[in-house]
């Protein structure tokens, strides 16, 4: 029996209407339900993909573990090996206008480390993924290094199924100053509408690392920041499209797409995840503000892409995709 926790009546209303045969009056009205479901699965990454259908996700955002012997879930007798298992799965299983995040680093000295450069490399050449952007994630707080230029960033890797992958910049864009905005204003060249939409946040990102004591943290050794992840969630999915994270560690994905409407599937092989997504949701609660949502747990994919389609059924056909593509 699904474990499904509701955390809301919309959604027991929407299922009752369902079973009486009536209609949610998002449908009649035309008004969109801003209801999302969020799969969490306690499982290995690539049982979990097998059963994952062809071309069902649109987003696949992912921090895998690099053998770096952080924990016992960090190391791997060869990583390349291992990681094949996964990365042959990603194409298949995005959308057509799908795209993929790999999060990772080059500045592995170690060979029996994994990094991101041999992922990339793999992907370019035993897979058919297409390479769109690097991002660099820099920020200020690091550690100090002697024999070396102490590092202060990460890389992430964007990948896309086809040509035609899905790409909001206007969500991402970053307001100018009031200052530049009055002085571009005044130059008759530039279009006021651009000014008043900002600029590119280019594929150099400054956001800070959490440290120790970050009111973010819930627990997880290596959790990413939100407003690092909601950048590509807001820029590669669209709401009411499908989020897959299959190492998510804490849930910060998860907790990313409650927030900006998407549905998602989290997997980890630990089942510290649930403890950790709970704190997150807490920290939502505490902004006073939490859309709707229902969690499901100890259930089958089948089950979640079930519900997730019935609950993509109430919304007025208009206003589940608006499916840009970068034609
Ligand atoms: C780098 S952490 C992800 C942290 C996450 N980005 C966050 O913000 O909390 C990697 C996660 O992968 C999980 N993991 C390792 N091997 C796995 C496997 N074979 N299948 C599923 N999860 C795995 C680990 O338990 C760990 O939580």
């Amino acid at each position: 029996m699904a474990n499904k926790s509701h955390f809301n009546s919309g959604h027991m209303a929407i299922n009752q209407l369902k079973k009486n045969g009536a209609l949610h009056s998002s449908t009649i009205t035309g008004i969109a339900s801003p209801h999302t479901v969020h799969g969490v699965f306690i499982q290995d990454a690539v049982d979990f993909l097998k059963a994952l259908p062809n071309s069902s996700v649109q987003l696949i955002l992912i921090d895998p573990p690099y053998n770096l012997d952080l924990d016992n879930w960090d190391s791997f007798h060869n990583y390349l090996d291992w990681a094949k298992g996964w990365l042959d799965q990603i194409c298949r299983v995005l959308s057509d206008s799908g795209n993929c995040v790999i999060f990772g680093g080059f500045q592995y000295q170690d060979l029996k480390k994994g990094d991101l450069l041999e992922v990339l490399h793999y992907t370019r050449h035993e897979t058919a993924l297409r390479f769109v952007n690097l991002v660099i994630w820099y920020y200020k707080n690091g550690m100090s290094a002697h024999r070396f230029f102490a590092n202060r960033h990460e890389e992430a890797v964007w990948l896309s199924k086809t040509k035609k992958y899905y790409f909001d910049l206007d969500s991402v864009r970053v307001p100018f100053d009031e200052a530049t905005k009055e002085m571009y204003k005044k130059d008759k060249r530039l279009n006021p509408e651009s000014i008043d939409k900002g600029k590119n946040p280019t594929n150099v990102w400054e956001i800070g690392r959490l440290n120790g004591n970050s009111t973010e943290r819930v627990g997880h050794l290596t959790q990413k920041p939100v407003e690092l992840i909601r950048r590509f969630v807001k820029a590669l999915s669209f709401e009411g499209s499908i989020v897959l994270d299959f190492f998510a560690g804490s849930g910060t994905t998860g907790r990313v797409c409650i927030e900006e409407r998407r549905h998602s599937l989290l997997v980890d092989s630990d089942n510290k995840l649930y403890g950790y997504l709970d704190k997150h949701i807490r920290q939502i609660k505490s902004n006073l503000f939490l859309p709707e949502y229902s969690l499901m747990k100890d259930t089958n994919i089948d089950t979640v892409l079930e519900e997730i389609a019935l609950v993509n059924q109430q919304l007025p056909q208009n206003s589940i995709v608006k499916d840009y593509r970068n034609e």
